[in-house]
């Protein structure tokens, strides 16, 4: 079912990546799937970001974010930050995080972490792709969760 461009996209594989950010005494994040590499020297990481996320505009201002990697069996992690808006609650409170040299927010329990000062953005159609160079990062053993949109869309 869908249209061909969905369903071309719908064999593409991803990661799930909550993407975090902190200004002005505000901390949020949001889950990303359209997250990658986008160079060796200097390590860069891009994102693409709504343009009417919450989230879009407090990257912006901070110039910094943090992409968590989420592991196997933090699907519902990924729910609380891509099912409901900054906006609208704050998807902190009952959720622990550190802070990362940047400010943005670091979870427990993920697979891995960067923290990332921004360095370009670029429009693209309804989204705006946020460059960051990675400023720290760690690595630990647990398997990054594979993107299944059975688990957000039903
Ligand atoms: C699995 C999953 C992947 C998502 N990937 C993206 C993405 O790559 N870019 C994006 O802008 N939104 C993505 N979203 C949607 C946002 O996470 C969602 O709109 C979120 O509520 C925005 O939060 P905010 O308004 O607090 O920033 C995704 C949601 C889910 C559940």
């Amino acid at each position: 079912m869908g249209d061909p461009v969905s369903r071309a996209f719908g064999k593409f594989t991803y990661g799930v990546y909550v993407v975090g950010a902190a200004h002005g005494g505000r901390v949020n994040a949001l889950t990303c799937a359209w997250v990658m590499r986008v160079s060796h020297r200097p390590p860069l990481a891009a994102v693409a970001v709504g343009k009417t996320r919450f989230s879009h505009d407090l990257i912006a201002r901070a110039e910094a974010f943090s992409v968590n990697v989420l592991a196997e069996g933090q699907v519902e992690l990924a729910r609380r930050f891509g099912l409901v808006s900054g906006r609208d609650i704050d998807k902190f409170a009952d959720v622990p995080y550190r802070t990362a040299v940047t400010g943005a927010p670091i979870l427990k329990g993920v697979a891995a972490w960067l923290d990332c000062r921004l360095v370009g953005s670029f429009p693209a159609g309804d989204h705006t792709i946020f460059v960051g160079e990675v400023v720290e990062a760690w690595a630990g053993d647990k398997a990054p969760l594979r993107y299944d949109p059975r688990d957000y869309w039903g």
